[in-house]
């Protein structure tokens, strides 16, 4: 397999076998799904862990796509600090300009929006588009690459700040993405971009970050060598504390800043775990294995034991445990959602029912699979009465434990 970025022949990581869609929840049990064959490669060129075979863009991001940003407290507030961080830096600019990659419904623009800071959003999937300009965000609703940037330049001219988050990730192409983004940025502009971060997916074993929409799995040395190739320095690195561990990377044109001792930090703590190398992937096969067949067992115990077990958040990330673990609707009853155009739909693939959070609030189970573990804080602080009525939690990484 050739790396997506440089070319050069990649080394596997893992096979995870056919995988449906994380997001392609179904109405019924015999309903067609599209699987495609996942793997994990590495690239020693580059240095980027990536897909094998992707998805073509269309099947996931399309008008029924259903992930949205604004499901969490937690996240609307750390979106809110981005935009407030952003807003800051901006004060002294001469009437600047925002772009935000992959807007979502503008849970981060409208804040922007809200302090009448020239903005636009750029978001494919037409009917998240609709609700961010709902929220009262400009947005045009297609994918970004050099030719949008053109466009984006003729009507409004280049920008000061270009951001994502949770996009970059989802991105094949993302040289063409890097391309636009070189020719929008102004010469002092800054490129920022957040990501589930690999250091954090190989230190807990977090495999369910790997989906067909997450092409790419940065480090700061793929970042660094992904940027250099289209004439943009890697000045910063800010880990933040969401998706199970991200990474927010600054990026500058060369030359205008001079990176800062977080990033030789961070490059450090990679070399340190050998991410930079094949090396350091070498046992994550073992570890996944470990954990989904410990998961399986402990929940075909609980169910010769005759406890009911339901799940918590249905999650994109949660298609790709529940199919390697082989954890199916005989094992988990219902998962319960907040998600409107999630209910009443089944998992792909398992065929697990998505119930509404309320069947969950006044169901009496002891045993839930939290499946929305990279909000556990959250979720932990909402489910009080559930814990003090002994219910547990059982979480997965970096070992199955039932707490
Ligand atoms: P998310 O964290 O975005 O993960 P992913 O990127 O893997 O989809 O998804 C969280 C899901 O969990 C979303 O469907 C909403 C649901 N959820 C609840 O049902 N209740 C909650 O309290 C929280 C925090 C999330």
């Amino acid at each position: 397999m050739k790396c997506k970025i440089c070319s050069a022949n990649t080394d596997l990581v893992i096979d995870f076998g056919p995988m449906p869609i994380a997001n392609g929840f179904i109405k019924s049990n015999d309903q067609d799904e599209y699987t495609f064959p996942m793997t994990v490669n590495f690239c020693p060129v580059c240095k980027m862990v990536q897909l094998g075979e992707t998805v073509p863009p269309e099947k996931m991001f399309n008008d029924d796509y259903q992930f949205l940003s604004s499901t969490s407290t937690a996240m609307a507030k750390h979106f809110e600090m981005i935009a407030r961080h952003l807003i800051c830096e901006l004060k002294n600019k001469e009437d600047p300009f925002v772009v935000e990659l992959g807007c979502n419904d503008g849970i981060m623009l409208k804040h922007v929006a809200q302090s009448s800071i020239r903005h636009l959003g750029v978001e494919p999937s037409g009917n998240v588009a609709r609700m961010a300009r709902e929220n009262g965000v400009e947005v045009t609703s297609e994918f970004f690459h050099a030719r949008t940037a053109k466009k984006i330049i003729d009507q409004y001219g280049n920008a000061d700040v270009i951001g994502g988050s949770n996009v970059f990730c989802h991105i094949e192409d993302i040289n063409s993405v890097f391309e636009g983004i070189a020719l929008l940025l102004k010469e002092d502009g800054t490129l920022y971009f957040e990501d589930p971060y690999i250091y954090d997916i190989i230190q807990k074993t977090s495999f369910d970050q790997i989906y067909d929409e997450h092409v790419y799995y940065y480090s700061g040395h793929s970042v660094q060598a992904l940027g250099r190739r289209h004439g943009l320095e890697l000045v910063d690195m800010l880990h933040q504390d969401v998706h199970g561990g991200s990474m927010r990377y600054i990026l500058k044109k060369s030359g205008a800043q001079q990176p800062s001792e977080r990033v030789k930090d961070w490059l450090q703590k990679e070399r340190v775990l050998k991410l930079d190398q094949l090396e350091g992937y070498l046992d994550f096969k073992d570890r996944v294995d470990r954990i989904s067949k410990t998961l399986n067992q402990k929940l075909s115990e609980l169910k010769q034991m005759g406890e009911r077990v339901v799940g918590y958040g249905a999650t994109s990330k949660s298609t790709t445990l529940l199919n390697y673990a082989k954890v199916d609707a005989s094992l988990v009853e219902y998962i319960s959602d907040t998600t409107p155009n999630k209910i009443n739909k089944l998992t792909p693939r398992t065929h697990i029912p998505i119930k509404p959070y309320e069947e969950f609030s006044r169901d009496h189970v002891n045993y839930t699979l939290l499946l929305a573990w990279n909000h556990e804080k959250e979720i932990r602080a909402k489910e009080e009465q559930y814990i003090n009525r002994g219910g547990k939690f059982i979480t997965f990484f970096p070992e199955v434990e039932i707490k």
